[in-house]
């Protein structure tokens, strides 16, 4: 299979292409990626020699540059997005023109040369918080940051081109996911690689709110699963079933950091921070999916990877390098 992956240099694609390389021989890879701030082509260094991958720098809104890189593929599986729910709430301009435009964008170019496969990545942050229970993917979604209802409004628009145009559409939804090369403003990297510069980890608000970790690989195996299995129209939740509020995982990474919690700063709330998410996963489960990492062994393996990998985060996090925390901080 000939896969076009957007977003392929950031954090999920990069391993969800490795994962395609190392798992099907057959297939080959195009990444399609802008190279923004969060993309990096150094996460598929291992790769770029591998006859079977191409890199074409690219923006997923152009549109004469995505019908190019998309013509001829088999399938596309797009990741590419503004991520950081912070830098939304900061200024959602790039949000709106990558998630919601850049997808239409893409739909648009996979209907026009007939794609027989198009995978949207969603996420499980379009259900909004959720008080009890776990969202199943035919819920009502009540999105609360522009992040997410950007992210809310290229799922509705995804599978409005299978619903109207019968674009061969599948949209997954995934909790928070962790592990190597994730840009280290999320919260595990950036308190993993400040545990370890000795700086301060600025827990917002109570530290009380709840996320469902995922291991990266974990998402990737299951992404591939729906790409080859899944059904079209259909929208599959991908947990990882282990939810941790914020302070017991900021405390978890101090202790196998093997730093003290007296660097954990309480600081202010994230304005319209959502308190828990959930999700129910029993239909990816159906389709032969679940995860084969279990939490502990999962973070020890991304705490030994950003040890072992200061020669790729240092440079991120000098210069220039603020977290949302920072500038707010900064600017008072
Ligand atoms: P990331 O921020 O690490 O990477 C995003 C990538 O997209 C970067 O390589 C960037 O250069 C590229 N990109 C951005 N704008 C582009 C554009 N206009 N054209 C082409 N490329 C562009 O993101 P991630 O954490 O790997 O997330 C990937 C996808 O998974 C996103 O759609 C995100 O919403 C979704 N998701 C992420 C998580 C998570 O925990 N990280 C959870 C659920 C869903
Ligand atoms: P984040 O990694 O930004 O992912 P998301 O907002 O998409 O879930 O944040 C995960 C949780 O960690 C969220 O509840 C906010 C919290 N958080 C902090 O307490 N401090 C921080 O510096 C950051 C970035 C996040």
């Amino acid at each position: 299979m000939k896969i076009l992956v957007t977003g392929g240099a950031g954090f999920i694609g990069s391993n969800f292409v490795r994962h395609v390389l190392t798992a099907h021989a057959d297939d080959a890879v195009i990444n399609f990626d802008k190279l923004t701030y969060a993309g990096n082509l150094e996460n598929l260094r291992d790769v770029e020699t591998d006859p079977r991958y191409r890199f074409v720098r690219g923006d997923i809104g152009d549109r004469a540059q995505v019908l190019e890189a998309m013509e001829g593929v088999d399938a596309v599986v797009h990741f590419a997005a503004e991520t950081h729910v912070d830098r939304s709430n900061a200024g959602a301009a790039e949000f709106l023109s990558t998630n919601v435009t850049g997808t239409f964008t893409l739909l648009e170019a996979a209907r026009e040369l007939k794609v027989a496969r198009f995978v949207a990545i969603g996420t499980d942050e379009v259900y909004g918080s959720i008080a009890k229970g776990a969202a199943r993917e035919l819920d009502p979604l009540n999105p609360s940051n522009p992040y997410s209802a950007s992210k809310a409004a290229a799922d509705l628009l995804a599978r409005a081109y299978w619903t109207t145009h019968r674009l061969p559409v599948i949209v997954t939804r995934s909790s928070n996911n962790f592990g190597p090369y994730q840009y280290p403003e999320k919260v595990i990297p950036l308190f993993i690689t400040n545990a370890i510069e000795d700086k301060p980890l600025p827990l917002y608000g109570d530290g009380k709110n709840v996320r469902d970790w995922l291991y990266v690989l974990d998402n990737c195996a299951a992404i591939d699963l729906v790409l080859r299995k899944g059904k079209e129209g259909e929208i599959y939740n991908i947990g990882g079933s282990h939810e941790v509020e914020n302070i017991v995982l900021t405390r978890q990474v101090l202790h196998l950091v093997g730093k003290p919690e007296t660097l954990i700063t309480p600081v202010v709330d994230r304005p319209g921070h959502d308190r828990r998410y959930a999700l129910d996963s029993g239909k990816a489960h159906g389709l032969g999916w679940k995860p084969t990492h279990t939490f502990p062994k999962a973070l020890e393996a991304t705490v030994s990877w950003y040890k072992e990998h200061e020669a790729w985060w240092k440079p991120i996090k000098s210069g220039a390098f603020r977290t949302y925390y920072e500038k707010q901080y900064q600017s008072r």
